[in-house]
């Protein structure tokens, strides 16, 4: 199976299109980045999202600054201050300032590389990840971790993609993901494009989907989500609502799959409490499209992400195989086969 044929990043020789999200999926606008400041706006702007997506488009910014000969110190800085929480902005910025010194054309085939190296990590996951469900699996997904997340495929989605492909999926559900909803507009977009069936509801109806499912016999097997930030210890940061899912799963009998490549590792953290929540400002819940839904003046708090201890994980998997009960063991055992 091949990647999904969306292309929310693409490399046009000398400056770098973006599928703007923002406008998904009634508009398809695009963005051309000439530098790390464009490429760093459009990253905070939420125009790409998605943590290994962000990684990428990191790795084309500072790219092209060498390109237009700009400085690179000051490229990484903008880029890396453009969103806190997915380590996967640091993982490729490391990577690319190892070849500072090169040549603009080899930073160009480093980025590239980077973008290919995630495609290739999907697939690997997707197929690690298939494995894992039964006949028949209701499965629940949050947020968006299809091809507008990664380079192309998905993590949680790709798994989604490959095991309906396999025929192993009955139903998807996909939880509108507030504030943004990237379930609605994003996930639910890639799905229906594959015609893979798929039911959006609200972020609030997920404890009574899993209970009335399971009493109908036909309960939710698993919840699929991706990752922004896996500590040592397997906790795991991932968009706001995942930890709720993840509680919840537990109360109801469903399994917990956390589908992330291991750019998405940190393991310099011991744990969950040490990884920045990225805040986003309260206009992203008081209002929405630009209007207005809450009182004038009212005060909100806007976590963009939550951390979902490891216990609460059925397993982790990632392109070098499947992390069974995440510990700081299990963890090691597979990152530094
Ligand atoms: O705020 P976003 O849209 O960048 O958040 C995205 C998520 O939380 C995804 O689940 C995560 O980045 C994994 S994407 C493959």
């Amino acid at each position: 199976m091949t990647h999904s044929q969306v292309h929310a990043i693409d490399w046009q020789q000398q400056h770098l299109r973006l599928l703007d999200q923002r406008y998904l999926p009634h508009q398809q606008q695009y963005i051309d980045c000439f530098n790390a400041a464009d490429v760093a706006d459009a990253i905070r702007a939420m125009v790409v999202r998605g943590a290994p997506a962000i990684g990428i488009a990191a790795a084309y910014g500072y790219a092209l600054e060498a390109l237009h000969g700009g400085d690179l110190q000051h490229a990484y800085q903008r880029l890396a201050e453009s969103r806190p929480t997915a380590v996967n902005l640091f993982w490729a910025l490391e990577r690319m300032a190892a070849l500072s010194h090169a040549g603009p054309e080899q930073l160009v085939a480093e980025a590239r590389a980077i973008h290919q190296q995630d495609i290739a990590d999907n697939l690997a996951m997707a197929q690690f990840g298939a494995s894992l469900l039964g006949e028949h699996s209701r499965v629940y997904t949050h947020c968006n971790t299809g091809a507008l997340a990664t380079g192309g495929h998905g993590t949680a989605l790709g798994v989604i993609r490959s095991a309906w492909a396999d025929g192993k999926i009955s139903q998807v559900y996909a939880g509108e993901t507030r504030p943004w909803l990237q379930g609605a507009r994003l996930t639910c977009w890639e799905l229906m494009q594959d015609n893979i069936d798929v039911q959006l509801v609200c972020d609030g109806a997920a404890a009574h989907l899993l209970q009335q499912q399971r009493k109908r016999n036909q309960a939710i097997d698993w919840i699929i989500v991706g990752a922004d930030r896996i500590a040592a210890n397997g906790d795991v940061a991932n968009k706001i609502g995942t930890y709720s899912l993840a509680v919840l799963a537990r109360h109801h009998g469903a399994k917990v799959m956390v589908v992330a490549p291991s750019s998405s590792f940190d393991l310099t953290l011991a744990s969950g409490d040490d990884i920045v929540i990225e805040q986003r400002p309260a206009s992203e819940v008081t209002e929405l499209q630009g209007q207005a839904i809450a009182p004038a003046g009212c005060q909100a708090l806007n976590p963009s992400f939550d951390i979902t201890p490891a216990e609460l994980i059925t397993a982790i998997v990632c392109e070098q195989g499947v992390i069974p009960a995440p510990s700081r063991d299990t963890l090691a055992a597979l990152l530094t086969r």
